[in-house]
Order: structure tokens, then C-alpha cells, then sequence
């Protein structure tokens, strides 16, 4: 699908009475031929880089023991200045370098070779503190600041971190033993974290142990998550594999191309240039191909915590996810929440396995927590041993503080689950709704378990309420049967514009 942008060009500094002309223009690939493609490196990315240096330039070690936070910072900082210029690439070359925290900048693509791993720095003096998440009016370990992701970005347009399939290591069991022992004075650090920005991708590498979660995109969006292998030990605490978390831009829909309106806004003195991104929706993710074996969820949809997520009032939508395969044994292989009190909407999955973990695609929420789940799509899951198929918890609690509003009952409405094989599950669901604020719009149908331990209850429904078709073992009476042979819970047909954005092929001169 062709990419257009669109700049509005207005010749007044008030906001009222702008006279703008538009201008379409139909943007080029950037990729550049370069000569000698022998020695070249092939990638694909959402953008190719017309720069591009190595870490070692700018004093990098790669002997594991030396400090490169420094180099990365200044790397960046440095490569920051070629944003207006065709952009550039930053490559750490095979070897252990050792860094604490880092950012990133616009129109840059972090890569890592085959052989390279990032190693994340246990001395705290190297991570950054950052005050907490507006939509989460705490930390989540400790209530005041939090320390800086590994790799953080905000306030950024068109970032790639990508690579052949290189290591970025978090050497998490030093931030794990402080949580376990209750020693963190701040919230631990994430392993990516991208606030504020759009055009992201994230590809191609391994990720183990991160501290916390792993890769966690908030206030953003048109993000492609891709090949991603993530994997930490099972008991790891928080070690969620991805959670996108919140929209923040505006958009407006125009026949489903992606726009970018810049107004710029001139006087005498001074011109202003304002950039939004126009897409039909908001956060626009998409999640595929990743392996995650994890300690926590292994994708979590989340979108605020209780009167703070209320308050941000933003939702988490248009999220595809596809050929995910999932170990966790204490947690979901998809969760949507418990922090969803700013809403999460239109979640499109298809393609699933989990191998050992307590539940397929879980919903968590609380009274207080207010907001929605709505509009979940979930088609094609393959599942083996497993606890649950189908768990909706209504009382997951875990509050912020005790300010919660009891009246913020959640709406969950419009759950569809389809094409499901179940392989030694114990439980096929259990189904809590709310007392008073019944779970409406679940939707089962054509799923066959085999080697549950029919012994056992089945299925456990309180305060919902659905629809079933070609179901077995025979659900729940408030999921009332359809008779008809051809019924499907429905999947939405048309695409998302995320789906259609095609990567292009990169190259750069190998170092
Ligand atoms: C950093 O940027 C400056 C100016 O853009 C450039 O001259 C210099 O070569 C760059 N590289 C290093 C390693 O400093
Ligand atoms: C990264 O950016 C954040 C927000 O601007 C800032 O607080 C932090 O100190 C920066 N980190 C580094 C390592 O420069
Ligand atoms: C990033 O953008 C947000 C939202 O527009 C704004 O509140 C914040 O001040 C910006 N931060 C920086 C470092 O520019
Ligand atoms: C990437 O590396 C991981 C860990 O070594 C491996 O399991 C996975 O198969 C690799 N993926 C690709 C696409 O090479
Ligand atoms: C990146 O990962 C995708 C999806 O797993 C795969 O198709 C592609 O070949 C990989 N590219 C590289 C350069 O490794
Ligand atoms: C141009 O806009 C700036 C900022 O709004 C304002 O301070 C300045 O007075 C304006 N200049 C003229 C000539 O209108
Ligand atoms: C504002 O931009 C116009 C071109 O769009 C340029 O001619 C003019 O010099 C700029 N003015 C200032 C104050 O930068
Ligand atoms: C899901 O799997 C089915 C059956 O193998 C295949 O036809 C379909 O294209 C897959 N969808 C995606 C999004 O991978
Ligand atoms: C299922 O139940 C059996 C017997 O009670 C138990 O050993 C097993 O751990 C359970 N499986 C899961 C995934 O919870
Ligand atoms: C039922 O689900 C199975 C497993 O996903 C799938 O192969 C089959 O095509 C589905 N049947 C219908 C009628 O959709
Ligand atoms: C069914 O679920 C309800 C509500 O969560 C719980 O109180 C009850 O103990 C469950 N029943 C069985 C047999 O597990």
C-alpha cells in the first residue's frame, strides 16, 4: 500500500483562519543502491539509514567487562545530528558490551550482529531514575520513581532496533533477588521501553532476562514487533515478554493511508512546525512471530491503573497479534490487563500455541478499575497442558492505593474465541464476571479439548453472559447454545492498516 504524506502549509500564526494548501506527495523508498554488495548486510526495516557507524568508533569495548554507556550515549548523540539527513545506523559488532541505560533518537536503527550481546549493567549508578508513569500514579515495585529502561526512547519518530537475531542479555537475577528480598527503593527497569513516539520497530533478537518486563511500547504507536525470541526463567518475577500499553496521538481516518500533516505556522519572526501522525486508529501494533517462555504473561494488553488510568482516559487498540508461541507456567500466554482502566479495544490474535502454560488468553480486571475490554478477537489456538483454556477473573484486586473508586465497574463485552485444540488442559474455563456487572458478548465456538480430567468442574460461569457453537465438553447454561451447524464467532475481515505496511529491504557496508 502506497505511503502519502501530507503537509498543510499555513500562512497565519492564529489558530483561527488558517488558509492551508495540502499537498500530496507519494514518498520514495529511501533505500539507497549502494556499490559493492558483496560486502553488504541485508535487512529489512520499516526505513533504511543513509549513515551508518560502529560502536567502535565512538570508544566502544566489547570485552564484557568494560562500561560502553558512555559510548552509546555519545554513539547516539552523535548520530542524532544525521535525523534530517537520511538518518543513520548504529552497529554493535560481535562481543559482550557491557552498558547501562541508553536512549535513542529519531530516524535511527540500533543493530546487532549474529554474534553480539548487549549486556546490561548490574551497577545501579548506570540507570537513570525517571519519574512514574502518569497512567500508572506509581511504580509497580516501589511507589515513587523508577529506574530508566536499558534501551529507552521518547518523544521519537522512526526508530528500528533490530539485527541478525543478536542477544541483548538484561542479567536479571541481581534486580530479582532485590525484589524478592523487598530491598527496591524504585521500580526496576524494563529491557525497551518507547513513550511518546511512533514508527517503532522492534525485530530480530533475542532477549533474555530482562530485570522486569521485557519490551514495552506505552503512549504510542505504528509499532511492528517481529521475530522476536524472549526467554527467562520460569520463577522470574514480572518478566512479561511484550506489553503494549496506551495510545496517546491523534488520528483521523482518510481512505486508510497513513498521513503525516505538518503545519507549519509562520510570522515575521518565528515559524512553528507542529507533525502529527493520521492513521485510522490508535495504537496500531503488530506483534508477530515472536517465542516466548517467560515468568509472567508472555504478551500483557494494558492501558492505565485504576483512578490514575481513568484519569489519563487512553485506551490500547487495534492490536494484531500472530504466530505466537508461549511457555509459562504461572501466567497467561495472552493477558489483556489487569491494568486496563483506560480501556483496551479491537484485539486481533490468530495462530497461537502454548505448551505448558496456566492459561490461553486471559482477561484481569477489578471493580475499581473502571474502563473496558471489548471487541477481542481470538482465532486458531493451539494449546497443551495447560490449567485453563478460557480464565475472565472479575476480582483480580491488586490496586494502586486504597483510592480506587468502588463504582468504576469495568464493561467486558464482545470476547470471541474460534478454532481451538486443547490438548491436557484441567480446566477448560472458568468464567468470573462481576456481581452486578455481568460479562457480556462471549462468544466459543468449534473447540475440542482432549485429556481434560473430566472429574473435575468443567467449565465455572458466574455473572456472564454468550454464546457457544460446536463446543466440547458442553459449556456452561449462560453460554447458551446456537443450533445452527455453520455458526463462527465472528473475526473481523478487513485489515488494519498496521498489517499492510511492508518492510523494506536495507543494506548497509559491513564493519
Ligand atoms: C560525530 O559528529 C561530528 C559532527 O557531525 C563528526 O565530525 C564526527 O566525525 C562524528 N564522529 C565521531 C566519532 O565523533
Ligand atoms: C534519557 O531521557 C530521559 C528523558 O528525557 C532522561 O531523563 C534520561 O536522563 C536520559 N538518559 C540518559 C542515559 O541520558
Ligand atoms: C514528550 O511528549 C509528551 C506528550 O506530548 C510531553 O508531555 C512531554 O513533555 C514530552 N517530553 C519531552 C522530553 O519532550
Ligand atoms: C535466535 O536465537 C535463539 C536463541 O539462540 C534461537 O532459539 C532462535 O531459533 C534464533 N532465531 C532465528 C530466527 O535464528
Ligand atoms: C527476521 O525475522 C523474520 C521473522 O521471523 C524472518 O522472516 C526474517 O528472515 C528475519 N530476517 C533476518 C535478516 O534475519
Ligand atoms: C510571532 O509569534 C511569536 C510567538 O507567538 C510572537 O511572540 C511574536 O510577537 C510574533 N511576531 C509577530 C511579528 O507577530
Ligand atoms: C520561515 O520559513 C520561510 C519558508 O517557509 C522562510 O522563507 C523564512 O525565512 C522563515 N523565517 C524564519 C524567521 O525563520
Ligand atoms: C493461520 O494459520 C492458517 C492455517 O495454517 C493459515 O491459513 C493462515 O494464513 C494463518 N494466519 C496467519 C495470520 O498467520
Ligand atoms: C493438572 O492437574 C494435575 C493433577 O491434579 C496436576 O498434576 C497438574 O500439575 C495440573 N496441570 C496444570 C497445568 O496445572
Ligand atoms: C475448527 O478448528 C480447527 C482447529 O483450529 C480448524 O482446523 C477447522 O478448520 C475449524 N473448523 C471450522 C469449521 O472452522
Ligand atoms: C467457581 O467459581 C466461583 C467464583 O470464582 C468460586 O467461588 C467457586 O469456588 C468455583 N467453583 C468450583 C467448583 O471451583
Amino acid at each position: 500500500m502506497a505511503i502519502i504524506n501530507m503537509y498543510a502549509k499555513c500562512t497565519n500564526s492564529y489558530v483561527v483562519g488558517f488558509i492551508c494548501t495540502i499537498l500530496l506527495l507519494r514518498s520514495v523508498a529511501e533505500c539507497r543502491e549502494v556499490n559493492g554488495v558483496l560486502e553488504n548486510l541485508e535487512y529489512p526495516a520499516i526505513s533504511c539509514r543513509k549513515h551508518s557507524a560502529s560502536l567502535i568508533d565512538f570508544g566502544g569495548v566489547g570485552d564484557g567487562k568494560t562500561s560502553n554507556t558512555k559510548a552509546f550515549q555519545y554513539a547516539i548523540g552523535n548520530l542524532s545530528h544525521y535525523g534530517s539527513d537520511g538518518g543513520a545506523l548504529l552497529v554493535v559488532p560481535p562481543g559482550k558490551w557491557l552498558t547501562g541505560s541508553f536512549n535513542l533518537t529519531s530516524h535511527f536503527t540500533l543493530f546487532l550482529h549474529r554474534d553480539t550481546i548487549i549486556l546490561a549493567s548490574q551497577d545501579e549508578s548506570e540507570w537513570p531514575e525517571l519519574s512514574v508513569l502518569p497512567s500508572y500514579g506509581r511504580g509497580r515495585d516501589a511507589p515513587d520513581g523508577r529506574f530508566s529502561s536499558l534501551i529507552f526512547g521518547t518523544n521519537l519518530t522512526d526508530v528500528v532496533v533490530t539485527g541478525y537475531n543478536g542477544t541483548i542479555d538484561g542479567q536479571g537475577s541481581y534486580w530479582w533477588d532485590k525484589f524478592h528480598k523487598g530491598e527496591l527503593k524504585l521500580t526496576r527497569p524494563y529491557m525497551i521501553e518507547i513513550m511518546f513516539s511512533d514508527h517503532i520497530q522492534i525485530s530480530n533478537l533475542t532477549l533474555i532476562n530482562s530485570p522486569s518486563w521485557f519490551v514495552h511500547p506505552i503512549y504510542s504507536s505504528d509499532i511492528i514487533i517481529q521475530g522476536l525470541t524472549i526467554a527467562a526463567p520460569t520463577d522470574s518475577p514480572n518478566t512479561d515478554g511484550i506489553d503494549p500499553d496506551v495510545c496517546f496521538i491523534l488520528y483521523i481516518s482518510v481512505f486508510n493511508y497513513y498521513y503525516t500533516l505538518t503545519i507549519l505556522v509562520e510570522n515575521s519572526t518565528t515559524n512553528y512546525s507542529f507533525s502529527f501522525s493520521l492513521t485510522d486508529s490508535c495504537t496500531n501494533t503488530r506483534i508477530e512471530d515472536c517465542n516466548i517462555v517467560s515468568g509472567d504473561d508472555c504478551i500483557a494488553v494494558k492501558s492505565g491503573w485504576d483512578e490514575y488510568g481513568i484519569k489519563f482516559g487512553m485506551p490500547s487498540q487495534h492490536i494484531v497479534i500472530r504466530r505466537l508461541t508461549c511457555v509459562s507456567p504461572d501466567s497467561a500466554m495472552i493477558a489483556l490487563g489487569s491494568e486496563m482502566s483506560g480501556g483496551i479495544q479491537d484485539v486481533r490474535a490468530e495462530n497461537l500455541t502454548a505448551i505448558d502454560t496456566e492459561s490461553a488468553v486471559r482477561i484481569k480486571t477489578a471493580v475499581g478499575r473502571g474502563g473496558y475490554v471489548k471487541d477481542i478477537f481470538v482465532k486458531g489456538m493451539n494449546l497443551n497442558n495447560m490449567k485453563y483454556v478460557f480464565w475472565i477473573t472479575g476480582s483480580y484486586g491488586s490496586h494502586a492505593d486504597n483510592d480506587f473508586d468502588p463504582k468504576a465497574l469495568p464493561d467486558i463485552s464482545g470476547i470471541n474465541y474460534r478454532d481451538v485444540i486443547a490438548d491436557y488442559c484441567n480446566y477448560t474455563a472458568k468464567l468470573e464476571g462481576i456481581p452486578n456487572d455481568p460479562f457480556t458478548g462471549i462468544c466459543i465456538s468449534n473447540m475440542s479439548i482432549t485429556n481434560s480430567d473430566m472429574k473435575k468442574l468443567q467449565w465455572n460461569c458466574t455473572d456472564v453472559e454468550g454464546v457457544s457453537s460446536n463446543v466440547s465438553p458442553v459449556p456452561c447454561e449462560l453460554l447458551s447454545q446456537k443450533e445452527e451447524k455453520k455458526f463462527d464467532c465472528p473475526f473481523p475481515d478487513e485489515k488494519l492498516p498496521i498489517e499492510s505496511v511492508m518492510l523494506k529491504t536495507c543494506s548497509f557496508k559491513s564493519v
